[in-house]
Formats: structure tokens, C-alpha cells, sequence
């Protein structure tokens, strides 16, 4: 049943009448008043991005959506910001008010390319310092700084001269999933899309991999060079395994499963395809499966399927509870604000930004960005 609600604040109407479906209207208080008020000019602008994200926002929840996505496109264009938006955003970032959306390797080469003056991250703080590091006079702003990583988490600078100390001499590759201060310590740089290139780029025998564990290990099934990893983990692909896999199979005959590198090995094993959020992503849209499970955040299916309907989306999937601090209140109040500024000391930045260079520098991964999940198993050494 649709009832209409007539909107009060502070004792004042404040002009709304709003349409409720089942009797529920979850619209936050702020989004009713001021700047935020859903306004005829607000619905005549952002009516048509509503379908976008039908699939996401019931309608009824659109008055509560509506005014934030319309205020943050008008203040990047009066304060010449863009905004970052990686692909574990859920849809109404994603889709309605990010600028360039990607994989952590896409995010960082857009940062060095943009004219705009303000750099917004919706993703998480190593996203926004690699962003800083590359772009020392932009403004790099991130909407929460709750927005961390449990691979950036698992290793500190400390921990980097130690283990330099204790392996002098062997090179050492650090996905970016790391602080500003422990890409410092580091040689390069890689992502899940180009990880092997990296590796193989330094034409050495041994390399140390830090922080992921799993990547390190998918990495080295792939390579002949002899990886020693740090045991760090990301606490969203570390809860799939293998046997859920299986029984997805069973459950759902004929399903394609992607996975991501952070995934444990035996996972990557079970899989048909294993690669960046974008691999995944361009796998989908260029085999359209008729089912198809993405082994990774729960937001990723949701983006992706925005492009894919035809494709159907099994969806067993784990949340990021840092990227999912990220919201559109907080991007609005970020822009308004120009809060929470990230900055990195000079002299860290000098020397992480040499190590994010050169990966940045190498040619586009191609294939060497995907990871045979056929590829023999390898024991390696974890620190
Ligand atoms: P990519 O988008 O580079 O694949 O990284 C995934 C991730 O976990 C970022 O936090
Ligand atoms: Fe970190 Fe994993 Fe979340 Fe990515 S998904 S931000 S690697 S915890």
C-alpha cells in the first residue's frame, strides 16, 4: 500500500510530500531540510539516474538518495574535484557520482592524469596515499578515515628494515594494499592485475612478497622465481574456500567462478578464472556466462551486473566493512568540508613514490594480469 507523508522538521514543513511503500521510508533526517531537501530541481536533475540503480535503491528510497547525489555533482564542478571510485563502491557511489572507477592499478594511473584540483578516494586510505603520492600538490581527500585494510594493517616500516636486515640483498615487491611509509621501504610496487609482470620485471631468482600471503602464493605457482611472503591476509577473500566453491558448483550446475588473487590458492585452484576486480569485471563482460559467481566484495557482482543484465549473478560474496565506511553522506560531507585530508611526509613520499613509479611505468599486464588456477601448487616460505 503507498501512503503520503507530509515532512516536518524543528516545527516547520519543509515541502515534501513523499510516496512510502509498505509502510517504510528510511529516509535519514538530514536529507530532509536545506541544501538536502529532494526539491523538484533536485528530482528534474537526477530522475533519469534513477534506473541506473533500480535494481538497488527501492523507488521509495530515491528522496533519500536523490539530493546527496545531485549536491556532490555540483560541488565537484565548483570545486573541480573528481572522485576516485573503486569497484567494491556500492552502486549509487559507483554508478551516480564516481568520476573513474577501476581496480586499485586504474585508480592510480587516473590520479596522475586528472587536471582536477581535489582528489576524492572512495576507496580505502592506501588508495587515497597512493593517490598523494603520486599527485603531491592535489588535495587527496578520503571520506572516512575508518576506511582501512587488513593487509595495510598487517605490516609496519619496523617490520620492512627487518626484514632487510634479515634478507639483505633480495629485492622486495609490496602490493599496494600497504601504507605510505612500508611502500618506502619497498623496491616496487605491484597490484593483483600486473603481480606477476612485476615480479618477473626485476629479473631476479628470489623476490620477498609483502604483505598478502595468498597473492604471494599465486604468484609464485605462476613464476619461476622463488617468492618468500609475509603472512598478512585480506580478511574478505580469506573466508572464501575451497569446499564452499564445490558445493556453489553442485548447488548451481554450469556457473563460471571468478575469483580474486587475495583468494587462498586451493580457492584460485577451483575456480575457472582468477584475476583483478577489473580482469573480473572485463571477463563478464566480454564471455557473458550465462551464471557466473565473483569470488570477492559484495558490492562487485552489484556493479557489475550493471552493465551485464543478461548475465545471471550467483551471489555468495564477503563485505569489506572498511570499503563499505565509505557512503554518499560522507562523500558530501567531504567535498562540503574539503575533510579528511590525507597527507604524506615528503620524505616518505619521495621514496614510496619511486617504488609506485616504476610499476606504473612498466607496459599494461595483458595476460600476464590473469592467474591459471590449472597452475601447480608451490610451497613457499611465509615470515
Ligand atoms: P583490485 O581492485 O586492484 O583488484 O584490488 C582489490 C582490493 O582488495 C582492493 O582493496
Ligand atoms: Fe583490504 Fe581486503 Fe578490504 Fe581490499 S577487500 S580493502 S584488501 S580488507
Amino acid at each position: 500500500m503507498t501512503k503520503v507523508l507530509n515532512n516536518w522538521e524543528d516545527g516547520h514543513w519543509i515541502g515534501q510530500t513523499l510516496e512510502v511503500e509498505n509502510g517504510v521510508c528510511a529516509l535519514p533526517a538530514r536529507t530532509l531540510a536545506g541544501e538536502l531537501a529532494y526539491t523538484d530541481e533536485v528530482k528534474a536533475a537526477t530522475d533519469h539516474l534513477y534506473a541506473l540503480v533500480a535494481d538497488f535503491i527501492p523507488k521509495f528510497e530515491w528522496p533519500a538518495y536523490a539530493p546527496l547525489v545531485h549536491a556532490i555533482n555540483k560541488l565537484k564542478v565548483e570545486k573541480n574535484a573528481v572522485i576516485l571510485a573503486h569497484n567494491y563502491m556500492t552502486p549509487d557511489i559507483y554508478a551516480l557520482v564516481g568520476d573513474y572507477k577501476g581496480d586499485s592499478l586504474g585508480l592510480a594511473i587516473e590520479a596522475t592524469k586528472t587536471d582536477a584540483e581535489i582528489i576524492v578516494q572512495a576507496g580505502v586510505h592506501f588508495m587515497a596515499e597512493t593517490s598523494k603520492i603520486l599527485c603531491p600538490d592535489k588535495k587527496v581527500l578520503i571520506p572516512s578515515l575508518d576506511a582501512g585494510c587488513s593487509l595495510a594493517s598487517s605490516i609496519t616500516g619496523d617490520d620492512m628494515r627487518l626484514i632487510k636486515q634479515r634478507y639483505p640483498g633480495i629485492p622486495i615487491v609490496t602490493y599496494v594494499n600497504a601504507t605510505a611509509e612500508v611502500k618506502a621501504e619497498t623496491d616496487i610496487c605491484c597490484t593483483s592485475s600486473n603481480a606477476v609482470q612485476v615480479v618477473e620485471s626485476l629479473g631476479v631468482p628470489k623476490v620477498i612478497m609483502v604483505p598478502d600471503e595468498f597473492l604471494a602464493k599465486n604468484v609464485a605457482n605462476m613464476t619461476g622465481v622463488e617468492i618468500i611472503a609475509w603472512h598478512g591476509r585480506c580478511e574478505v577473500h580469506a573466508r572464501f574456500d575451497a569446499e564452499d566453491v564445490r558445493d556453489m558448483r553442485a548447488a548451481n550446475p554450469g556457473v563460471v567462478v571468478l575469483a580474486h588473487p587475495e583468494c587462498p590458492p586451493d580457492v584460485v585452484l577451483e575456480s575457472d578464472f582468477t584475476g583483478s576486480t577489473k580482469a573480473m569485471s572485463d571477463y563478464v563482460s566480454n564471455n557473458k556466462p550465462k551464471n557466473v559467481i565473483l569470488l570477492t566484495e559484495c558490492s562487485m557482482s552489484d556493479n557489475v551486473a550493471m552493465a551485464n543484465p543478461d548475465v545471471d549473478f550467483v551471489r555468495p560474496c564477503n563485505l569489506c566493512p572498511h570499503m563499505k565506511r565509505i557512503t554518499l553522506q560522507n562523500i558530501y560531507d567531504c567535498l562540503v568540508n574539503e575533510e579528511h585530508e590525507v597527507k604524506v611526509p615528503k620524505r616518505i613520499a619521495k621514496k614510496a613514490r619511486r617504488a609506485v613509479q616504476r610499476m606504473i611505468d612498466l607496459p599494461a599486464p595483458g595476460k600476464k594480469g590473469h592467474f591459471d588456477p590449472k597452475a601447480g601448487h608451490k610451497d613457499i616460505r611465509v615470515i
